[in-house]
């Protein structure tokens, strides 16, 4: 783990992004007072923070050098990617070896690096930050408060078909009507996607911040996964702040969009996890531990019976 600038290993020799930019010094507004002292991605789903999860997700599909965008009180998460060598030395001690395996997996993950966005001004202005790192490679975008169940994932489709097309590639997810207040929407085009494009890709022409219902140009919100060209790091310089007095990522977007650059969609049809909010945090947290091997068998026999008895 470290802290420093790498200047190497970018993108694999067909141009496919192998960093991931993690932004996550948001304020977590939804999730107070929880989130007050702990970061939102360091809240548990059984025994792993959320964060975890999402590296897991980010180094499965091949990134290998991770930057974490983190802000004023969220250290923590910086140090559960650490080695914490007295903690492994009193689990060794005890012949703990399950225990001292998953302590030391979270510092082998990948090549952690870290920055501070020192004012919370925008999720295009925590990406910005990245610039040093990442120069003029692709790269993916990975928010730290939802992730794709890891039996479905998405982010490979979406490195491959940036590396095609050398334009956006933004992940997508099917919503109620009534809920499009709530996301980032995309219109499509009539244009079909590359033929190399996994199913479910489609061509995007414009994104609108959070239409009201009935206004929005399609059901299909952005899921918070993006592979974005090197090129985004200008684009953001002469983005204005924009809804919420924010920098917005897909102001950015739709800046690249308006000069020619392709921007694909994928369709995620799998199960989504949306730990932002407490309700899909619980929902999360319950769905993950009824999978599991060790306590899910227990877990569902309890849950099953507590549904019963709360019915009655
Ligand atoms: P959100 O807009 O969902 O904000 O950020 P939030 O802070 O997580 O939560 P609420 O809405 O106040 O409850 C989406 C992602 O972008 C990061 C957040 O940490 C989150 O991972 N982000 C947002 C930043 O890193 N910096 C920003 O200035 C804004």
């Amino acid at each position: 783990m470290s802290s420093r600038t790498a200047a190497s290993g970018s993108a694999t020799a067909t141009g496919r992004a192998t960093r991931a930019v993690i932004p996550a010094a948001g304020l977590s507004t939804r999730f107070l007072p929880a989130t007050k002292a702990v970061p939102k991605p360091m809240l548990p789903v059984v025994d792993r923070p959320v964060l975890q999860y999402i590296v897991e997700e980010a180094t499965s599909a091949g990134v290998t050098d991770v930057l974490l965008i983190t802000g004023r009180g969220k250290t923590s998460m910086v140090d559960h990617f650490d080695r914490q060598p007295e903690l492994e030395e009193r689990l060794a001690a005890k012949g703990d070896a399950a225990r001292l395996e998953a302590v030391r997996r979270t510092a082998e993950l990948a090549q952690i690096y870290t920055c501070r966005q020192t004012e919370v001004l925008g999720l295009g202005h925590a990406i910005a930050y990245a610039e040093s790192h990442i120069g003029d490679a692709p790269f993916a975008v990975l928010l730290a408060d939802e992730f794709p169940d890891e039996s479905a994932p998405l982010l490979p489709q979406m490195l491959d078909l940036q590396a095609a097309t050398g334009g956006i590639v933004i992940g997508l997810v099917e919503v109620p009507d009534e809920q499009t207040s709530r996301y980032g929407i995309a219109s499509l085009s009539p244009d079909e996607p590359p033929p190399e494009a996994p199913e479910g890709a489609v061509t995007i022409s414009g994104l609108v911040e959070k239409p009201p219902p009935g206004e929005a140009p399609s059901n299909l919100a952005i899921f918070g996964r993006y592979v974005l060209p090197g090129g985004i790091f200008e684009a953001i310089g002469r983005t204005k702040p924009g809804s919420g007095g924010e920098i917005q990522i897909t102001d950015a977007i739709a800046l690249m969009m308006a000069e020619g650059t392709p921007v694909h969609g994928i369709v995620y049809r799998g199960v989504r996890y949306d730990t932002g909010v407490p309700l899909g945090y619980l929902q999360a947290v319950v769905q993950l531990a009824s999978k599991r091997d060790d306590i899910g068998a227990d877990f569902r026999r309890w849950l099953t019976e507590f549904v019963r008895t709360w019915q009655e």
